[in-house]
């Protein structure tokens, strides 16, 4: 029998979850591997230079362990940077998150737009190109927030949000009165998503990367003829997903009840990755 298309999910943390989600629902035939790069978590707040090599070495190394038909780069923060590096030189095909202005634009009806991400994604060059390409009539108002992603990693660990705390970073999304759609630009963000509706003041659109990530890896999958019947076996039985994390601590174990919930019953450490701190 062919062997299931094996997908690696990459993420900094454990924001990829919502990825990983997205993708079984879709591709429930596939292997899946998740890995977070925890060693080096948070990525919203590193510079350019760091991500890139950072990332490069990860993958890399991941690589080698998992050996990968199709690597997903779970995270707009290292999507929007190290894509072309990345590229370059990974025989497996790489598919990207990035921030999902376009269905965004097309879901809008009053042209103004909430951009919800990391400090890094608000501000890169692709998230503006993005913008220019196609939100150019738009109001797009921005919010980079790292204490977001802290509270997304938290509420995995059994720490519910606190929603007046919700309230205040999104409050300057609310102010532009006009505003009907928010994007979830940080794959972090749609795990903690019905607590932000309940702390919103009015309701508005929420769009999220998922399913067109799914969308896109199952093409993929599609074009190569030796996979395409696995593409739709939805019903098949899920494999057992193993979770990769780069440092390994205790911590990890308040996760566990979280990561069975996405199918990861099976949690693996690679640390022999050098950080490269200089960089930071
Ligand atoms: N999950 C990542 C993203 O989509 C960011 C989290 C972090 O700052 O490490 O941007």
């Amino acid at each position: 029998m062919t062997p299931a298309p094996r997908i690696l999910v990459f993420d900094s943390g454990v924001g990829g979850l919502s990825i990983l989600d997205a993708l079984k629902q879709r591709l429930g035939g596939c292997e899946f591997v998740y890995a977070s790069d925890n060693a080096a978590f948070p990525y919203g707040v590193k510079s350019q230079a760091y991500l890139v090599e950072r990332v490069d070495a990860v993958l890399k190394r991941l690589i080698k362990e998992v050996e990968p038909d199709i690597i997903v780069v779970a995270c707009n923060t290292a999507s929007t940077v190290v894509l072309p590096s990345i590229r370059d030189h990974f025989k497996a095909p790489v598919v990207g998150v990035v921030p999902a202005i376009k269905p965004a634009v097309a879901l809008s009806r009053t042209g103004v737009i909430g951009l919800l991400a990391t400090p890094g994604t608000v501000n890169r060059d692709y998230t503006q190109t993005l913008i220019k390409q196609f939100a150019s009539d738009c109001e797009i108002v921005k919010v980079g927030s790292s204490r977001l992603v802290e509270i997304a990693e938290q509420a995995l660990r059994g720490n519910s949000p606190d929603k007046s705390e919700l309230g205040g970073i999104l409050a300057p999304l609310f102010a532009a009165d006009k505003l009907d759609t928010i994007v979830l630009a940080c794959t972090h963000f749609p795990l903690i998503a019905q607590e932000l509706k309940d702390a919103s003041p009015r309701s508005v659109n929420w769009i999220d990367s998922g399913e067109a990530i799914a969308r896109r890896v199952e093409s993929l999958i599609a074009q190569n003829p030796v996979n395409q019947a696995l593409s739709n076996k939805i019903s098949t039985p899920a494999l057992s997903t193993k979770a990769i994390f780069t440092k390994a601590s205790d911590e990890i174990n308040s996760l566990r009840g979280a990561l069975l919930k996405f199918g990861c019953d099976n949690i693996a450490f690679c640390e022999d990755i050098a950080l490269f701190e200089g960089l930071k």
